[in-house]
């Protein structure tokens, strides 16, 4: 991508406009591809593996696969995946630390291949864990694929935020508003941003041909963020857990394609 050598993305590309064919072909592969290495990073996740580790996996998979892994030099960002464990909330960047028996781990992976970015994340456990991760960790699921089936033409955009918020506040949990899922394709973030939350006044409408994610982040405790030094980690402010999920998704004539689709989540098998 544009970025992979001075870290800044193109301000050009801010806008995602409806996808012609060949660009939704293109779309089709990249999410394949960020699906299939998310799929092997996760396969990978156990007690004692770091995230330094995964990290690795996730970069020689991507090359090997004719890819470059999207968060590299982002913004300056300095991995190739993000790995958001526990209170970590977003953008946790791949260290040395061993997971650990009892922990949620977010990995989250996003490749650029002909000329598209594919983006996706799920949060799994590390061995066993208590029974509150796994109520965070079902209903966050729960929350990403509710909102996914009210996506159409004609729908208004802000109809995902409440579909998200009323899920989340039924369970007890809250959602987390400094983030949001965003436009994606030949840029790696663009407009629209699409609020985990109920905006009444986002009166968007979604079209056929658009493509963005929705990748709702739902904490335990309150929605409140706080930063690392590094400038990238953000964590709960009261440091309670934090779950995600991410798809990219294409709006469709009928309804919705989730792009990056495939795989069922670990907690749903019997
Ligand atoms: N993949 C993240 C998202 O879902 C973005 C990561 S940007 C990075 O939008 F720079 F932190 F990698
Ligand atoms: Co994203
Ligand atoms: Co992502």
């Amino acid at each position: 991508p544009e970025y992979a050598t001075s870290g800044a993305p193109s301000p050009t590309k801010l806008s995602c406009k409806k996808l012609n064919d060949d660009q939704i072909q293109r779309m089709r592969r990249a999410c394949k591809v960020a699906r299939q290495v998310l799929d092997e990073v996760l396969a990978q996740v156990r007690v004692g593996v770091t995230t330094d580790e995964l990290d690795r996996i996730a970069h020689s998979r991507t090359v090997e696969l004719g890819a470059y892994p999207s968060p590299l030099n982002y913004m300056g960002f300095p991995k190739s995946i993000c790995t958001s464990v526990n209170e970590v909330v977003v953008h946790g960047i791949p260290d040395s630390r061993k997971l650990e028996e009892g922990d949620i781990i977010n990995c989250d992976v996003t490749v650029y291949i002909d000329g598209m970015h594919g983006d996706c994340s799920e949060t799994v456990f590390v061995g066993e864990v208590d029974d509150a991760a796994r109520k965070l960790v079902k209903v966050t699921w729960e929350c990403l694929m509710q909102s996914i089936d009210i996506i159409r033409p004609g729908q208004q955009l802000n109809a995902i935020g409440l579909v998200v918020e009323t899920h989340a506040r039924q369970n007890g949990f809250s959602v987390v508003r400094e983030f949001t899922g965003h436009g994606i394709g030949e840029a790696f973030h663009m407009t629209p941003y699409v609020a985990h939350f109920y905006e009444p006044d986002n009166k968007t409408l979604l079209e056929e041909g658009m493509t963005f994610t929705v990748e709702p982040m739902i904490n335990a405790g309150g929605p409140e963020c706080k930063f690392w030094p590094d400038k990238w980690t953000a964590v709960t402010a009261d440091l309670e857990r934090s779950a995600q999920f991410e798809h990219t998704l294409l709006v469709t004539a009928k309804g919705v394609e989730i792009l990056t689709g495939g795989r069922t989540p670990f907690f749903l098998k019997s």
